[in-house]
């Protein structure tokens, strides 16, 4: 991960299965712990502005998504992309667990994979 990176959680605050409400650069971002992997969205669904952070989580062969909470659209933690709207789209997020630190990368549409969380880290 490259560029300014801003620490947004402690990884303890957010346990495998987990989600929390984050701010990068004034942004609502939605942090999802996945069986230990970090992903970070823009909190808001671009349909009606749900949520997303109270989503569900969902495993879609390869892929982890998230449910919007309101009316169901689907969105891929990875890559942001609306997996049940073609057009929509959420930002995601790089980021990075170091020293059981959560750190977000400032910028977002810099993906730069999940970051898994190494015990004792
Ligand atoms: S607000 Fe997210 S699907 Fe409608």
């Amino acid at each position: 991960m490259s560029g300014q990176r801003v620490r947004v959680a402690s990884a303890a605050d957010v346990p495998p299965g987990g989600s929390c409400l984050v701010q990068v650069d004034g942004k609502d971002v939605a942090l999802f712990n996945v069986d230990g992997r970090f992903f970070a969205v823009g909190n808001r669904c671009p349909h009606r502005s749900g949520p997303l952070v109270r989503g569900r989580v969902e495993k879609i062969e390869e892929k982890c998504a998230v449910r919007c909470p309101l009316h169901g659209w689907l969105f891929d933690l990875e890559s942001g992309r609306c997996l049940t709207r073609a057009s929509a789209t959420v930002p995601t997020f790089p980021v990075l667990c170091e020293e059981g630190q959560v750190l977000l990368g400032a910028q977002e549409g810099a993906y730069a994979g999940p970051s898994t969380l190494v015990p004792g880290s």
